[in-house]
């Protein structure tokens, strides 16, 4: 996801255990053959390369298979063509979701970079399309998948859709009964009670977490946690202490995790992993998600979104939780809200169990 997840950021994921597959944040072809003097930012394949996909966004086929046969001598594990972005600035100039417009070369531009990525997964993510003709997002995945595509992602939001209305994931499941290659969807997964509940309606193999993801770094240790106790794997103990003992990094500790630890983390780890001139967007935009853990962070978040220096930022949120000790703990699982928790004195003290 754009300026979410660098190296830093998957480094803090990792130190929760990490997930299955990484996504870089997407780059920009034609930004990365002109020589950006972050280049070593975007090739970083921490913290684990075997499972680190590159997402390519670009208007041309040239830029994107000449990008792609540059990153494919890291070994990483697969390159991804972003086909959904409907953000102006990348959409207008026939990058992300246009693709979905022109399926012959979107086949094409996949059957290249099987060639320039020998070794590779190739891949592609996109959206539903237009909506006009219901046909044309399977005939568009169709033919991605005989162009040799090693597996695809779907977001099901319309191309116009904004996220404030829930992903369709009806398509979701259409698409996986037309596809013989896997298919991975993308959308509103929260916990492990919608990644059960989305992978049993749509059949596919596995679901990619974003906003989620920035919100709570150790997201995928708390679902396998659940997903090992409901299974009965962890002893069938579905409870926050049976959680804490599977979930562990930074901040983890009596069933909650410390934010304001969280914080410092991300922050030491973007200081010596990206170049000084990325610090304030990704600062901004991962607590534009990691503060509505919060119950009433979106103060804060505006806030923070105004601050122009890294510093000032990095200072507000750690004086915002030297001011607000009792706000630090956030309980593990998704049973209780922040705002329920928060509004509960008397539990603040101890760990909470649901
Ligand atoms: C801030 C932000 C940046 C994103 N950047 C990308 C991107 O670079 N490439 C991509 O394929 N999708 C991108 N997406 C879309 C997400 O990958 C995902 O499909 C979408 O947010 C829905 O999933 P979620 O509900 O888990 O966030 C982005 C979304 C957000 C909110």
């Amino acid at each position: 996801m754009a300026t979410l997840t660098h190296p830093a950021f998957r480094t803090l994921v990792d130190e929760y255990g990490g997930c299955d597959l990484y996504f870089s944040e997407m780059i920009s072809a034609e930004a990365f053959l002109g020589g950006t003097p972050f280049e070593y930012a975007y090739r970083d394949a921490h913290p684990d390369p075997q499972r680190l996909v590159y997402q390519l966004v670009g208007r041309s086929a040239e830029a994107i298979i000449e990008a792609a046969r540059r990153l494919a001598e890291e070994p990483v594990c697969g390159i991804d063509v972003n086909m959904g972005c409907s953000a102006p600035q990348i959409a207008k100039r026939g990058a992300g979701v246009t693709w979905m417009q022109h399926r012959e070369a979107a086949a094409r531009l996949i059957e290249r970079l099987r060639a320039v990525a020998p070794g590779k997964a190739v891949s592609a993510k996109f959206r539903l399309g237009s909506g006009e003709n219901p046909d044309d997002l399977v005939e568009f995945a169709r033919a991605l998948e005989a162009a040799g595509a090693s597996f695809l992602t779907l977001h099901p939001r319309f191309r116009r859709q904004t996220y404030s209305r829930p992903a369709r994931w009806s398509y979701v499941g259409r698409l996986r009964e037309a596809l013989s290659i896997p298919l991975y969807g993308s959308g509103d997964i929260s916990d492990a009670a919608s990644v059960r509940a989305r992978v049993e309606e749509s059949g596919v193999e596995g679901v990619m977490i974003g906003r989620a993801a920035a919100q709570k770094p150790w997201i995928f240790a708390e679902i396998r946690a659940e997903r090992a106790a409901g299974d009965g794997t962890a002893g069938g103990d579905d409870t926050p202490a049976a959680r804490a003992t599977t979930v562990s990094g930074p901040g983890v500790a009596d069933g909650a995790v410390d934010l304001a630890v969280v914080a410092e983390r991300f922050h030491e780890l973007l200081e010596t992993m990206l170049p000084e001139a990325f610090f304030v967007t990704r600062s901004r935009r991962f607590y534009a998600y990691f503060l509505k853990n919060l119950a009433f962070g979106h103060r804060l978040a505006a806030q923070v979104q105004h601050l122009e220096s890294y510093e000032e930022i990095r200072g507000r949120v750690a004086s915002y939780f030297a001011e607000h000790p009792e706000h630090r703990a956030l309980p593990l699982g998704p049973r209780r809200s922040p705002a329920e928790f928060h509004s509960e004195p008397e539990r603040r003290k101890r760990p909470v169990h649901a």
